[in-house]
Order: structure tokens, then C-alpha cells, then sequence
């Protein structure tokens, strides 16, 4: 069978340029859309346990968890308004992904970061102040647009001002400022929880205004890319900011490519009919199953809901909230592991060993859970070795995803399209991930009441789908210039029948920019 892997190194164009200090800030504060997607993520599950605000807005759930105190924990809070609050925003997010991609390619990446901040800075505005659900979910649905709009033009902006050999460390960049947000608002929530009044839940859902202000600012100031210029006209300007990015005078090589590159892709009509040509296929299929399998880790089981979890599985409100910060801790330090590693250690050690580490990890938990909750949901007493067995394994199974499947599941696509699908591809990712997303945050609850510990078997067995599927269909990236990804796929056992000789005859003609033209189709 030939390499199950993947070929070696390739020879990629060497622009010259550096990682200049100017390139490295504004990296920094176009990162922080990842730190508005994070701090949602994070603080959802927090306020959903403080008393005061269920006492407020979700009186059932509150009675109905006083009055289950000694009988049945899976269910306490099964309550589809409740995972409605939660899960609202990442169907707005679905949505208006959809038309960013359009205010991200007509009027720039810059904007769409604006409009990003400003939607979020309303949602949050609302939700601080909310007094009825209805403000709570409407305000839930303007943060989902706003991260939309930033999760489509973020990476986007990161790929094209980063030189390229630092993208892919860059683009973890955006998944390691996700963590830090989530951290942020874990950490927020376990003092805002001790506040006396029971109004801290309000700042922690105001809080949001304040990475959406970084945000909306720091569009203001942040350059637009030189790629998004030369798209709109303007290559005077790009090349100009081309110059600057890179701290270097001779940039003609790296602009050439670039207007080329947006020549190219003003050729190609139709991207989405495009897609569905058959030598796309194993991007198609990436493009789709990536996102997929990712959320199918369960790991925002433990994202949105771990305050919730802990407590049902017999942690005081306080403990609870606190295991959420050590697991937020455990989820930047590995994603940094990542950083460090995936252009050693490659992407397919780290996926595969990801998830063998998660796979155990679930298969642990599920067995503690089981045998003190049984299928009646009472536990009785429980040992503190109980605990800190149940909070260590979910913190190892984090770590595993932190490096593997977290940011692999936005690096891998975004470095495997070449330059005429991209774009379609690259919204086909974005809003699987918010589908299943969505999916996971709506349906929780009523599966953890319904399928008991057995929950963490049904997302084990989509661990080992997952990585039977990294074995034999993802052929390894790292080392490879995105130019010449098209190799990847020729030598692989399996999707070498899609891609015939005549598809790239010079090598990969659609990109052949030195992996630079990340442009919109
Ligand atoms: C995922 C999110 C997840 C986060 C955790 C991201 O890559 O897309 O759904 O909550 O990682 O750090």
C-alpha cells in the first residue's frame, strides 16, 4: 500500500521579509476576534450554575435542581430553554459567517473586523442589563453575528499579513487567544459568582464589552492586508504596505505573485460549483468532515458546560466553577504544546495521539461517573479521590484535545485549499464547525439525562472514528509549501484515483504564490 502519510519537504519560494515588530502587533490585535469567540465559549456554562441567575430567568431549572438535590443529578438541568441561551449564538454565528464572506471579500477584512466588534459590543451591552430571556437570547444572537463576522476575516487577515514561514505558528496564534478567552471568562465567573448582591452574573455577560472593544479599536488602527488592497484596486497603497509589513525594500517577488494571484481568482466564476469538481474531492471531504469530527470530540461538553458537569457530578457550586479554571489552565498550556510541536512532531502524530489520549481519558470518565451515579443518577456519598480522579482525567483528555484536534481542526483546512476553492471551502469549514457546534451546546443536556454516563461512550466512539479516518484518509502537511499540496494527494493511496496527471501539469498552477495568495474567490 503506498505511504499511508504523506511525501517529504517540497521547494517553496523564499520571500524575503521578517517577523518585524510592526507585523508581530498588528498579529496580536487582529488575535483578539479569537478572544471574543473564547470568552463566549467560557462563560456561558459559568452563569448557567450561579443561583441568582437561574433564580432570574430560569426559575424551572432552579426548582427543579433544589428539588432533585438527593435523587437524580443527570437531569437536574435538562431544560431546553437553558441550552437555547447557550446555543442561540452559534447558530447567529452559522448565519452571518455566510455574509461576512461577502463583506469580507468586497469591502475588506478590516470591516468585517469592525462590524464583528460592534455587534459583539451590542450583544454584550444587552446582556448585562438583560431582564427577561428574551433580551438574554437576542443579545446571545448579536454576539453570535459578531463572532461570525470575525471568525471569517481574523484567520483570514492573520494568513495574509504573517510572512509565510510563521503561518502556521500564527495561526495557532488565533486558536491560543480562543483559549485565553475562555480562561479569562472561567476565572471572571468564579469571583463574579462570589459576589454578595447575585448580580455578578451581570458582569460577567457585560464583560464581553471589553475584548469587544479591543477589537472594534483595534480595527480602526490595524492596517488592511495587501492582498485585500490589490483585490479592491489599490496596489499602489499595497505595495506600499507590503513594505512595511516585512521591513524589508524588495518586496517585488512576494507582490508579483500576489496580483497574480488575485488575477487568477478573478478568473474562477463559480467556486462552489468549483468544489464539487471530482479532483476536489478530498478537499471537499476535509472541508466537511475536519470541522465534524472536531466537535465531535465532546469538547465543548466540557467547554460550555464543565461548571455543570462538576456540579452534577456532586461538586459544590464554588468547586465547580473552579474546576472550570484549572481545565481553562490546562487548555492554554497545551495548546502552546501545539505551537511548539506541530511542525516537528507534524499534524498527524499529534491528531493521532490526541486521540488515543482522549479516547482513555472518556473511557475513564464514563467508568468513575458509572459506578458511583449508576443509571439512577444518586450517588450517595462521594470520597474526595473520586473527584480529583474524575477532574484529572477531563483535564488530560483537554490537553489532548489542546493539541491535537483544537487547533489542527482550523489549521489543516485552511492550509490544504488551494487558492480557486478557498474561500467556498474555507465558509464550508467554518460553518460545519458552528452547526455541530450548535448541535453539541442544544442537545447535551437532554442526552446526559437520557444516555447517563454512557454519554462519554457515544463521543469515545467518535474518537476512534476519527482517528481510524486521520490513519488512512489525511496524508501529512507540515514541511509542505502550499503550492505544492497537490503531491499530497497524488502519493496518497486513497485519494490519488481523484487527481488526475492533467489537473496540475507545472505542479499546483492555482496556488504557485508561495502559499501568500490567500485570497477570496
Ligand atoms: C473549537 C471550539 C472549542 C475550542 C476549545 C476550538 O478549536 O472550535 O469549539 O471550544 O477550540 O479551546
Amino acid at each position: 500500500m503506498p505511504a499511508v502519510g504523506g511525501i517529504g519537504p517540497g521547494t517553496g519560494k523564499d520571500y524575503p521579509g521578517n517577523l518585524t515588530p510592526f507585523v508581530t502587533v498588528t498579529c496580536i490585535v487582529a488575535a483578539m476576534g479569537g478572544l471574543i469567540f473564547g470568552y463566549d465559549i467560557g462563560i456561558s456554562g459559568g452563569v448557567t450554575t450561579m443561583t441568582p441567575f437561574l433564580q432570574k430567568f430560569f426559575r424551572s431549572v432552579w426548582e427543579k435542581k433544589e428539588a432533585d438535590k438527593s435523587k437524580n443529578q443527570y437531569c437536574q438541568y435538562d431544560s431546553p430553554t437553558l441550552t437555547m441561551f447557550t446555543s442561540s449564538l452559534y447558530l447567529a454565528a452559522l448565519l452571518s459567517s455566510i455574509v461576512a464572506s461577502v463583506v469580507t471579500r468586497k469591502l475588506g477584512r478590516k470591516l468585517s473586523m469592525l462590524f464583528g466588534g460592534l455587534l459583539f459590543f451590542a450583544g454584550a451591552l444587552i446582556n448585562g442589563f438583560a431582564k427577561a430571556v428574551w433580551m438574554l437570547i437576542v443579545g446571545r444572537m448579536l454576539l453570535g453575528f459578531g463572532i461570525g463576522f470575525a471568525n471569517q476575516s481574523v484567520p483570514l487577515y492573520l494568513s495574509e499579513m504573517a510572512p509565510y514561514r510563521f503561518r502556521g505558528a500564527l495561526n495557532i496564534g488565533f486558536q491560543l487567544s480562543i483559549a485565553i478567552g475562555i480562561l479569562i471568562a472561567n476565572v471572571l465567573n468564579y469571583f463574579f459568582a462570589k459576589i454578595k448582591g447575585g448580580w455578578g452574573w451581570r458582569l460577567s455577560l457585560g464583560g464581553a464589552m471589553v475584548p469587544a472593544l479591543i477589537i472594534t479599536v483595534g480595527s480602526l488602527v490595524l492596517p488592511d492586508t495587501p492582498n485585500s488592497l490589490i483585490e479592491r484596486g489599490q496596489t499602489e497603497d499595497a505595495k506600499a504596505n507590503l513594505r512595511r509589513i516585512r521591513g524589508v525594500e524588495d518586496v517585488d517577488e512576494e507582490f508579483k505573485d500576489l496580483v497574480a494571484a488575485s488575477e487568477t481568482s478573478k478568473l474562477v466564476e463559480h467556486p462552489w460549483r468549483n468544489l464539487l469538481k471530482r479532483k476536489y474531492r478530498p478537499h471537499l471531504t476535509m472541508a466537511i468532515l475536519i470541522p465534524f469530527f472536531q466537535q465531535l470530540t465532546g469538547i465543548n461538553v466540557i467547554m460550555f458546560y464543565a461548571p455543570v458537569l462538576f456540579s452534577t457530578i456532586g461538586f459544590k457550586d464554588d468547586a465547580a466553577l473552579m474546576s472550570a479554571v484549572i481545565t481553562g489552565v490546562v487548555n492554554v498550556g497545551a495548546t502552546v504544546v501545539s505551537i511548539y510541536g506541530v511542525d516537528k512532531w507534524g499534524r498527524r502524530f499529534l491528531f493521532l495521539e490526541g486521540g488515543v489520549q482522549m479516547l482513555i481519558c472518556q473511557a475513564v470518565v464514563a467508568a468513575c461517573i458509572g459506578a458511583k451515579f449508576g443509571t439512577s443518577g444518586n450517588p450517595g456519598d462521594l470520597p474526595k479521590w473520586y473527584a480529583i480522579v474524575v477532574v484529572l482525567f477531563i483535564c488530560i483528555y483537554v490537553a489532548g484535545f489542546a493539541w491535537s484536534w483544537g487547533p489542527l481542526g482550523w489549521l489543516v483546512p485552511s492550509e490544504i485549499f488551494p487558492l480557486e476553492i478557498r474561500s467556498a471551502a474555507q465558509s464550508i469549514t467554518v460553518s460545519v464547525n458552528m452547526l455541530f457546534t450548535f448541535l453539541v451546546a442544544q442537545v447535551f443536556l437532554t442526552m446526559l439525562c437520557h444516555l447517563k454516563f454512557g454519554l462519554f461512550l457515544f463521543f469515545a466512539f467518535f474518537v476512534i472514528a476519527m482517528s481510524i479516518f486521520i490513519y488512512y484518509f489525511l496524508p501529512e502537511t507540515k514541511s509542505i509549501p502550499i503550492e505544492e499540496m497537490n503531491q499530497v494527494w497524488k502519493s496518497h493511496w486513497y485519494w490519488s484515483r481523484f487527481i488526475e496527471d492533467l489537473d496540475y501539469p507545472n505542479g499546483d498552477m492555482e496556488m504557485g504564490k508561495g502559499g501568500q495568495g490567500v485570497k477570496e474567490v
